[in-house]
């Protein structure tokens, strides 16, 4: 436990991105998601895969501003531990039963895209048991990063090669509670 505990604050460098910033993103994701699939709708199911931790706050805000039906899975990947740099091999858990994806057009919601690894291993799988289609959808993309060719359909924001935290966002599990996105102090994970 950290003794000296005053705020969440205390450890950040600078805020990004406010609340106020971060809902008109979301207002215009959804806006260009309702677009997207309005038709298809008619036709098949739509299926947003949340891919947890990190993007349940982006989920949840951004599902309230779609005017669809549409179903929601959450499925888990691992790939950082407690470190700010990628590992490399991506662990996923919780996998949707594949009866109820096939044919579907699924949007994977992802927090940040990085190295792209964990959305590559997700849409190489999305397509194998058959989804009609394999869209993605990242609040943050640090393009700088990318060490897998990735095609993003709705983004958020880009960002800086630089470590943020906050709305849904974690440094060893602490930080996802902040309602704006921050630069993490360097001297915290260094
Ligand atoms: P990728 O497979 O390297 O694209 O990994 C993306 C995942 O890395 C995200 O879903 C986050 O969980 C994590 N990640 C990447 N950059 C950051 C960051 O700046 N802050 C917190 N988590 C990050
Ligand atoms: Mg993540």
């Amino acid at each position: 436990m950290n003794s000296n505990f005053k705020s969440l604050s205390q450890d950040l460098e600078s805020v990004i991105f406010s609340e106020a910033e971060i809902d008109s993103m979301l207002d215009r994701l959804a806006k260009e998601i309702t677009e997207r699939y309005r038709e298809s709708v008619l036709e098949r199911k739509f299926v947003l895969v949340s891919v947890l931790k990190g993007s349940f706050i982006f989920i949840a805000d951004l599902v309230r501003k779609l005017d669809l039906p549409c179903e929601v899975f959450f499925l888990r990947t691992s790939s950082y531990g407690s470190s700010t740099v990628s590992s490399g091999t991506v662990n996923v858990e919780g996998f949707p039963d594949a009866d109820k994806l096939k044919n579907a057009d699924v949007l994977l919601v992802e927090d940040i895209l990085d190295s792209g690894r964990t959305l590559y291993k997700l849409s190489e799988i999305f397509r194998t048991i058959g989804a009609h289609s394999v869209r993605i959808c990242t609040m943050l993309d640090k393009p700088a990063r990318r060490v897998v060719p990735i095609e993003v359909d709705f983004k958020g924001f880009e960002v800086e090669d630089q470590f943020l935290v906050g709305f849904g966002l974690d440094y060893n599990e602490i930080y996802r509670n902040l309602p704006y996105i921050a630069v993490l102090k360097k001297e915290i994970y260094s």
